[in-house]
């Protein structure tokens, strides 16, 4: 594997090798001195320009946590301004020697773009609506740990803004690899105009599938996003699809809370619910680390398994 780029790439042995060299990297983390040399001499540069607070200090600590040089690159203080095309900037920072460039971009396709013009790998850190395979596959990681060794037969609802959710669609696709059954929960206007072929079923009505599920997967609706009405109000959105205490009470006593961050704590997730002994939200930020060390080891790694 050179490029982690989208988990459609991903068939379920590769996902689940990621995912045992994660659980090895966890195990670093857990050390006094969480550090491993596997990537001592290599260059990592993330190029962000889209916001980010975990997924760029994620990656970041992730290759600290190696042993790899760290370059970080931020939009708002670079030679974009100037008017710089992602082509020249792309290949400014390759002219420096690096091994690995961490992408998000607001177009979807854009780290698939960088990975045809460079040498290093690329990993796709959230491009557009279209997929972040990291965060997925730090989801799976983190529900196989309670759930595992397989999610097979597994049943999670992803609720919220679906459509505008790069999240959605590899976390999804994540799960299912993994044996899981996905549903999205939404409005009609938030969820894709076409689903077709994705192994999901579609809910409009939260309270309908509460008590079935192991697993509430909720999402930020994405105002930056919206760009027309797809909404009445976020007021009668989140009295229906929010995570009240009230509706974490009907669901099973077993089934967990999860969510990729950043969270809207009160209308969107309620902030016991997000706190109480069911949610793997913190949960999932540290294994995010342990996650993106196993996917730059397998891109830019000597191979075979360390730690
Ligand atoms: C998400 C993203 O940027 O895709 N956050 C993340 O990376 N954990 C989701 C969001 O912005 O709501």
């Amino acid at each position: 594997m050179k490029h982690l780029l989208s988990i459609e790439d991903l068939d379920r042995a590769a996902v689940e090798a990621l995912l045992d060299q994660s659980d090895a990297f966890l195990d670093v983390l857990a050390r006094d001195i969480p550090k491993v040399p596997a990537l001592r001499g290599k260059t990592v540069v993330s190029l962000f320009y889209e916001e980010s607070t975990r997924t760029r200090l994620s990656f970041e600590t992730a290759a600290k946590r190696l042993s790899a040089d760290t370059m970080s690159f931020a939009v708002g203080s670079s030679s974009v301004k100037k008017g710089e095309s992602l082509l020249d900037t792309v290949k400014t920072i390759e002219a420096m020697g690096i091994d690995a460039m961490v992408v998000r971009h607001h177009a979807a396709g854009a780290p698939h773009r960088v990975a045809q013009w460079i040498d290093a790998s690329v990993i796709n850190a959230g491009d557009g609506r279209h997929e972040h395979p990291t965060q997925a596959l730090l989801d799976a990681f983190t529900l196989r740990r309670h759930r595992g060794p397989s999610l097979d037969g597994c049943r999670v609802a992803i609720i919220g803004d679906i459509r505008n959710s790069r999240v959605a669609r590899s976390t999804m696709l994540c799960f299912t690899r993994l044996g899981a059954r996905v549903t999205f929960v939404a409005p009609p206007t938030l969820i894709p105009e076409r689903l077709d072929g994705w192994p999901v079923t579609v809910a409009h009505d939260l309270d309908d599938v509460l008590g079935e599920i192991d697993v509430a997967y909720v999402l930020r609706v994405q105002e930056e996003r919206l760009g027309q009405a797809l909404l009445p109000t976020l007021r009668e959105y989140y009295a229906r699809y929010g995570l009240t205490a009230e509706r974490a009470a009907r669901m099973k006593p077993d089934t967990f809370v999860m969510h990729p961050g950043p969270m809207i704590r009160g209308p969107e997730i309620a902030t016991e619910v997000v706190d109480g002994p069911r949610s793997l939200v913190r949960e999932q930020v540290t294994n995010g680390v342990a996650v993106r060390m196993a996917v730059l080891w397998s891109l830019i790694g000597s191979g075979g398994h360390v730690a």
